[in-house]
């Protein structure tokens, strides 16, 4: 059996419930990027920060990983949208972690415009082969069970190709 690891940064919940969800569907394991010095304002001033950290291209850095991505041969990796682009959490991990000759798809949480995030996804994921991608538009708040469902069907989908 293929070994599926489904690996994500999660500031506010989104991206868990998600990450965690194809987990249990497909019966992946799970690695979670958690930063060590994480934002701590959830008004408006997170956007400053993390917006900032987006722009200075920042690698936070992160605790030590509890899976090793390498021995995996399918991972799912998501991420909420920042500024138009992925976290400052995955770009630490693209930059420690050389992922190459892997099957991966690709999802996300945001607001409701992710312009290019996928596309930056994988401008670093180059050597693997990308098996599709999905967005979710905040579904701790929007349309709880729909987006779920959906992407179970979309991650099973993504292991038949
Ligand atoms: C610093 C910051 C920047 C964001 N930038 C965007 C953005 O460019 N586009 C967008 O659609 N949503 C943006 N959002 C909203 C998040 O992508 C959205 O709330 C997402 O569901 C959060 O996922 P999480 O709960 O897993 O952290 C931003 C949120 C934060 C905190």
């Amino acid at each position: 059996m293929a070994k599926i690891l489904v690996v994500y940064y999660s500031f506010e919940g989104n991206t868990k419930l998600i990450a965690d969800s194809i987990a249990t569907a497909v019966g992946a394991d799970i690695l979670r990027l958690e930063v060590e010095r994480e934002l701590k304002s959830h008004g408006f001033a997170k956007y400053l920060w993390g917006g900032r950290q987006v722009v200075m291209k920042s690698k936070p850095r992160i605790k030590p990983l509890d899976k090793s991505p390498t021995e995996y041969d399918t991972l799912f990796i998501g991420t909420p949208v920042w500024a138009y682009t992925f976290s400052p959490a995955l770009r630490t991990f693209f930059s420690t972690v050389k992922l190459s000759g892997k099957k991966i798809a690709l999802f996300c949480s945001c607001g409701g415009d992710r312009r290019k995030t996928f596309e930056h996804m994988k401008a670093q994921l180059a050597g693997n082969e990308i098996l599709g991608e999905f967005e979710t538009i905040e579904p701790l708040k929007n349309d709880t069970s729909g987006q779920t469902q959906r992407v179970v069907a979309w991650a099973k989908q993504m292991l038949k190709v």
